[in-house]
C-alpha cells in the first residue's frame, strides 16, 4: 500500500453485508485465525465490531498470500480487497458478515505480535494471574468486550434517566477529610501541609448531602469509591457508584425513581423488562426467612422457625435451645434423594464454617423418616416436623439449634449452598426485592458500642427517636436496601435534616461532641443553614453490571481490576516510591514488607 495512512478504515469489520459484494474496501484489525487451502489463505480479521473473513488467492497474487501465510495470530494489519459473495455451503449463520468475504488486493503488518501468553478466545485456561497481568490481551475476548460495552450501555441509560428526570451530575471531591467510621481510608499525604493526609473517598456520602443544603435538590454522580477493606468476588478496594441524593423526599420516593431506574437499565441494556414495583420485605423477615439480608428469592427452602414444635420435643439440644431463647429453624431441600452419610458430614462441617454447633438432617424415605435423632423425640415430633414441611419421601430436612443470629447465618448460608450445588437456581431470572426496616444500630461486641449499621447520617424513625437513650438497639432506620439476585446493589437512607437530631445519634454511637465537631464540624454547620429534608440512595455498579451480564466476579466487569491482595498485576501497584518523592512528603519508612 502506497500511502502512508493504508490503516484508514471504509468499514469495519463488523459491517459488510451481501448488498457490498463488489464493493472496494479497507478494513483494519486483529489476525483472529488463519487456514492454509491448498495455498489459499483465509483469514478471519477481528475488530470491537465484529468479523470479517479475508481470502488471499496465490494465483492471483502470490506473494501477497505468502505474506499472509506468515502473518502471526494477534498481529495488528490493514487489508485492502473487494467484497464478494461466499459460496452457499460456506455461508456463517453466526456472523452477521457471514455471507460474504473479503479477497484481497493488498495487506500490510501495521504491528506484529509477539508469541501469546494465552489464546484470545473465551473458553482458554489461562489463570487469573496471567489474565490479569495481560489484561489488554484479556480484554480482547469476546466476552471481556461484551461486559464492558454491556457496562457502558448501563451507564448511558443512568446518565439518560437521571437528565430526563431533572436530576444534576455534580462530581464530588476525591481529595476529602479522613472520617471515622465504616470502612478504613485510603490515605494521600500531602506535600505542601507535611504530616497532614487527605483520604480518597469512600462515596460521596456527606458531600451529596451538602449539595442538598446548597439547593441542587436532585444529586446523581457515577463516581469512585475507595474502602481498604477485605476483598471477596463482589468487593474492589476502588468501585464504581451511582450515587442518588434528592430532598423533600420520603422512602417512598427515593423507591420510585430508582425502580423506575432499574427499569430502564434492565430494558435498554439487557432487553428485559422487569415488573415494577418490586417487592418489600422487613429486615427481620428477611432474616428470619432467608438468614440474611439480603435474601435471593429466586427459588424456595424458605427456613421457617421451629420452637414451638421442638420446644419439648426431648432432645436435648433443640429443649435447650428454645428454653435458653435461641432458635431452632429448618428448611427443606425438595426431592434431592437420599444423602450419603459423607455428604451430612460434610454439610455438618460447612455449617459449622458460620458458628453453628451441629445440624440435624431428617431424611423423608419411602418407608418414613429417617435421622439419627429420631430416637430421642416424644412421640409425634417427628411428624410434626415432616408434616409442617409436607415433606415426600426423596425430600430432606436440614435444622440448626442456636443462639438466633448463629441459626441465621448457618441456615442462610446453607441454604445459598444446597440451592447452587442441587441446580435450583434458575438461569436468567432477576428477582429484585426491597429490604426495610432496618435497625438503626449494631452492637459492636468487639468495641463494646453501638455502630452505625448503615452510616451515621440516617434517621432514626421518628416513632422510635424517644428510645435511643433508653434501648438503642430497638431503633430502626429510614434505611432500606435494594437486593438482587441474593446481592446488595444499593444501599440508602433518608438523613438526619436537624442538627439536634444528629447529635443525638453521634453521643449515642459514643461520638463526644468534640469528636463529632472535628471530625464532622462542617457538616453539623451546614445543618443549621436551611438544610432540607433529605434522603438517597447509591448503587454498586460494578454489582449491578455483573449481575446482568451473568458473571460471579466483579472483577469479569471492570476493565483494569485489582486481586484479592489489592494488587494490580498489570502495573504492579502498589510500588516502592523513591527517597526523594518520600522527602518531600517528609515522610520516613520504618517497616516494609520484602
Ligand atoms: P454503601 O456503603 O451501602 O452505601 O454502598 C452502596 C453500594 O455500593 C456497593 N459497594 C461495593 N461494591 C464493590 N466493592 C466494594 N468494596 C463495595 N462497597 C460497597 C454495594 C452497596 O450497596 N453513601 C452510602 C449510600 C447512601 O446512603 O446513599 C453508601 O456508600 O452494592
Ligand atoms: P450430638 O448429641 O452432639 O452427637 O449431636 C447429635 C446430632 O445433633 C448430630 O447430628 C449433631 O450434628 C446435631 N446437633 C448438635 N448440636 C446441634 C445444634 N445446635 N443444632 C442442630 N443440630 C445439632
Amino acid at each position: 500500500m502506497a500511502n502512508n495512512q493504508s490503516w484508514i478504515r471504509s468499514h469495519t469489520c463488523g459491517d459488510a453485508r451481501r448488498d457490498d459484494s463488489g464493493a472496494s474496501v479497507v478494513l483494519a484489525g486483529w489476525v483472529m485465525n488463519h487456514r492454509d487451502l491448498g495455498g489459499v489463505i483465509f483469514i478471519d480479521l477481528r475488530d470491537r465490531y465484529g468479523i470479517t473473513q479475508v481470502v488471499f488467492r496465490p494465483e492471483e497474487n502470490r506473494e501477497l498470500a505468502e505474506r499472509a501465510a506468515r502473518l502471526r495470530m494477534e498481529s495488528v494489519v490493514a487489508v485492502k480487497g473487494t467484497v464478494g459473495l461466499r459460496p452457499a455451503d460456506m455461508v456463517r449463520g453466526d456472523l452477521a458478515t457471514g455471507e460474504i468475504e473479503v479477497v484481497a488486493t493488498d495487506l500490510e503488518l501495521l504491528n506484529d505480535c509477539r508469541e501469546l501468553p494465552f489464546m484470545i478466545r473465551d473458553d482458554n485456561d489461562a489463570s487469573d494471574e496471567t489474565r490479569l497481568k495481560y489484561r489488554y490481551l484479556d480484554l480482547r475476548r469476546p466476552v471481556m468486550q461484551k461486559n464492558i460495552l454491556l457496562r457502558h450501555r448501563v451507564s448511558q441509560t443512568v446518565r439518560r434517566y437521571f437528565d430526563h428526570q431533572r436530576f444534576v451530575e455534580i462530581e464530588t471531591p476525591m481529595l476529602m477529610k479522613s472520617t471515622p467510621e465504616g470502612a478504613r481510608d485510603y490515605l494521600v499525604p500531602s506535600r505542601i501541609h507535611k504530616g497532614c493526609f487527605y483520604a480518597l473517598p469512600q462515596s460521596p456520602q456527606t458531600y451529596k448531602q451538602l449539595l442538598m443544603v446548597a439547593g441542587f435538590d436532585r444529586y446523581f454522580q457515577i463516581v469512585k469509591c475507595f474502602r481498604d477493606e477485605d476483598l471477596r468476588a463482589d468487593r474492589q478496594p476502588e468501585f464504581t457508584q451511582i450515587d442518588v441524593e434528592m430532598s423533600f423526599i420520603d422512602e417512598d420516593g427515593i423507591i420510585q425513581v430508582v425502580e423506575g431506574l432499574m427499569a430502564a437499565v434492565f430494558r435498554e441494556a439487557a432487553g428485559i423488562d422487569l415488573p415494577v414495583p418490586f417487592p418489600r420485605m422487613g429486615y427481620d423477615e428477611a432474616l428470619l426467612r432467608y438468614g440474611n439480608d439480603s435474601p435471593d428469592i429466586r427459588y424456595g427452602m424458605e427456613i421457617e422457625p421451629l420452637n414451638e414444635l421442638v420446644g419439648r420435643s426431648g432432645f436435648k439440644v433443640f429443649d435447650d435451645t428454645v428454653s435458653g431463647n435461641g432458635a431452632v429453624r429448618g428448611f427443606t431441600l425438595e426431592q434431592c434423594g437420599p444423602l450419603s452419610r459423607k455428604q451430612v458430614d460434610d454439610l455438618t462441617e460447612y455449617i459449622r464454617g458460620f458458628g453453628a454447633k451441629g445440624l440435624v438432617v431428617i431424611q423423608m424415605k419411602e418407608e418414613g423418616a429417617s435421622s439419627p435423632i429420631l430416637k430421642f423425640l416424644q412421640p409425634g415430633v417427628a411428624e410434626a416436623l415432616t408434616d409442617r414441611f409436607s415433606m415426600r419421601p426423596g425430600d430432606a430436612l436440614f435444622i440448626v439449634a442456636d443462639r438466633p443470629a448463629v441459626t441465621a447465618a448457618a441456615l442462610g448460608n446453607l441454604r445459598r449452598h444446597l440451592a447452587a450445588a442441587f441446580g435450583r437456581i434458575p438461569d436468567g431470572t432477576f428477582a429484585p426485592v426491597w429490604v426495610l426496616d432496618f435497625p438503626l444500630l449494631d452492637w459492636d461486641e468487639a468495641e463494646q458500642r453501638y455502630t452505625a449499621m448503615h452510616h451515621p447520617f440516617t434517621s432514626p424513625k421518628p416513632e422510635d427517636i424517644s428510645r435511643l437513650a433508653t434501648d438503642p438497639g430497638s431503633v430502626r432506620a429510614r434505611a432500606y436496601d435494594l437486593v438482587l439476585n441474593g446481592s446488595e446493589v444499593a444501599g440508602g437512607s433518608i438523613r438526619n435534616y436537624r442538627r439536634d437530631v444528629q447529635q443525638l445519634l453521634f453521643s449515642t454511637l459514643g461520638i463526644d461532641a468534640e469528636t463529632a465537631e472535628r471530625k464532622f464540624g462542617f457538616l453539623m454547620r451546614a445543618l443549621e443553614f436551611g438544610a432540607p429534608p433529605h434522603g438517597g440512595i447509591a448503587f454498586g455498579l460494578d454489582r449491578l453490571v455483573t449481575l446482568i451480564a451473568g458473571e460471579t466476579s466483579i472483577r469479569e466487569v471492570i476493565a483494569f481490576p485489582k486481586t484479592t491482595s489489592a494488587f494490580s498485576l498489570m502495573d504492579e501497584s502498589p510500588s516502592k516510591v523513591d527517597e526523594k518523592q518520600l522527602d518531600e512528603l517528609g515522610i520516613t519508612i520504618l517497616k516494609t514488607e520484602e
